[in-house]
């Protein structure tokens, strides 16, 4: 499984044109490296100066200590904490706030602020990827459906409702909140992964089928030295990919949990048949953020990185709800409902279709519980790993969001697994995987397992390198 040297991990590289996304390049070297020379080695602290650290690089850690018992045990958990803190090193620098540097200084309640990640500059939303009949997408251009241009204004995100906005992977169903509103789900992505999708023509089905080779994302790397000749790499960031999640909030109900999510003011769009039954229409709401996956494909880990964070308040531990030792209020779990309570994991009665209410018709709330099919050790590091994370984000709205674990290729050139022999086996969100959590023999959750059988369009179908937006061409 150990088929690299720890310290030869760099996920991540400064983007390739300068400061657009984060601090600059050399920002990337000044983490602290583990000290290997002392037993065991010490880990870079986490203190506040991390919250303006920039793009992540893999935090060298040496496979001799740090956490865990036994020896394989031990090195697997060092490897794991080396792709965990990279993983909240790139959730800081992708939240920061798209006009300033440092993450939880933001104008707004809790200190928020617009995101590196909300501001087109630096992201694009799926709906200004994939155009209708295949249109050419172009680096750039904000597009504001005719219906919600009355509705614009400042720093207001265009949100664009197609069935996988509302319902989960594969159609598996809709995510109800306790106030009854439809949980929403937005993807988005950098601009070398649109860069790739554009000179490649792969933005039209017509154009997948003609590129008809391997795809191949762009890969990232930090910055560091050639090994044979010696001469400066620069650092580079590689395809990165987002898959958010929403609850609704409402402005008079939920007034006093603006200051407990990042929000954005969203302009709904409902295109109409056939994306949506309703529209086109466009509506006004506050979203608050609830879920956050994040995949980056670098030089080392071709399988991608798998990130994935949620707010604390979405759902209870399995084991939670068995001792009773619940928060007295969830997003997505009933905790005063004590009997006839809707069943766990269990999806919402059809009818489907959100109209521009956002509200589920009838009484039906989403019952989710977090089944940690991870193993021990993995929860135990991420555990000790969010609380000083968390800490050096208190005050401020960030620290209610916690890293539920990073799936890495612990082996990413293998000859027999095209996976990279995934690290952990199992992850999943309670807002982006609600069902398909669990032992479900095939259906149980797998980020990499599940996104290798993404394809394109080409007949016959080609592998997509791990992303199901190519199937979204038109
Ligand atoms: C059961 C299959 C499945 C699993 C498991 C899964 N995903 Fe996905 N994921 C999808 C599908 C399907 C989409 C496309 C959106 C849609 O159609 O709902 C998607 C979309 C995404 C996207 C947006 C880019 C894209 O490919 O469309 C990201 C990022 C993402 N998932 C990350 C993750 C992470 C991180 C995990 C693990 C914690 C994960 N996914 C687990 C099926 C899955």
């Amino acid at each position: 499984m150990l088929s690299w040297p720890a310290s030869a991990q760099t996920p991540a590289g400064s983007p390739p044109n300068g400061d657009k996304i984060n601090p600059p390049a050399s920002n990337c070297n000044t983490i602290p490296d583990t000290d290997t020379t002392k037993t065991p080695p010490v880990a870079t602290p986490i203190t506040r100066d991390l919250l303006m650290s920039g793009q992540p690089c893999q935090q060298k850690v040496d496979i001799k200590g740090l956490v865990g018992d036994d020896k394989a045990g031990r090195q697997m958990a060092n490897l794991q904490r080396g792709f965990d803190f990279y993983s909240w090193l790139t959730f800081i620098a992708m939240n920061s706030p798209a006009d300033g540097k440092v993450i939880g200084q933001g104008p707004r309640p809790g200190d928020d602020a617009r995101t590196k990640w909300e501001d087109l500059q630096n992201y694009r939303p799926l709906a200004d990827v994939m155009l209708s009949k295949g249109e050419k997408p172009v680096w750039g251009t904000r597009n504001v459906p005719e219906q919600c241009k009355p509705l614009d204004g400042p720093g207001k995100i265009v949100f664009q409702l197609g069935e996988e906005a509302f319902n989960q992977p594969f159609k598996t169903g809709p995510l109800i909140d306790q106030d009854g509103n439809f949980a929403l789900f937005d993807i988005l992505i950098n601009q070398p992964m649109f860069d790739y999708i554009v000179d490649n023509g792969l933005y039209s089905k017509e154009g997948q089928q003609r590129f008809g080779q391997t795809i191949e994302f762009p890969t990232g790397n930090s910055p560091g030295k050639d090994k044979n000749t010696g001469v400066d790499i620069p650092g580079r960031m590689g395809a990165i990919m987002l898959k958010v999640s929403y609850r609704i909030l409402d402005p008079l109900k939920n007034q006093n949990l603006v200051s407990q999510f990042h929000t954005s003011d969203a302009l709904i769009y409902f295109p109409g048949p056939p994306a949506t039954k309703t529209g086109p229409a466009c509506v006004e709401k506050k979203l608050g953020l609830v879920g956050f996956h994040v995949g980056h494909k670098t030089a080392n880990a071709p399988q991608w990185v798998w990130s994935s964070f949620e707010h604390v308040s979405n759902a209870p531990d399995a084991a939670d709800v068995g001792s009773n030792n619940l928060l007295p209020r969830y997003n997505f779990f009933n905790a005063a409902c004590k009997k006839d309570c809707a069943a766990r994991n269990d999806t919402p009665p059809q009818p489907w279709d959100p109209d521009t209410s956002l509200k589920f018709k009838g009484d039906y709330r989403s019952h989710v519980v977090r089944e940690k099919m991870v193993p021990s050790f993995v929860l135990k590091e991420v555990a000790d790993l969010n609380k000083p994370f968390r800490g050096i984000l208190k005050g401020t709205v960030w620290e209610n969001y916690v890293l539920l674990a990073t799936q890495w290729p612990s082996d990413h050139g293998s000859k027999t697994d095209p996976l990279g022999a995934p690290a952990p086996t199992y992850l999943a969100n309670t807002t982006l995987e609600t069902y398909s959590q669990g032992r479900i023999p095939l259906a149980s959750s797998s980020c990499m397992a599940c996104h290798g059988n993404a394809t394109t369009h080409h007949v016959p179908a080609t592998a997509s390198d791990f992303t199901f937006i190519l199937e979204k061409a038109q």
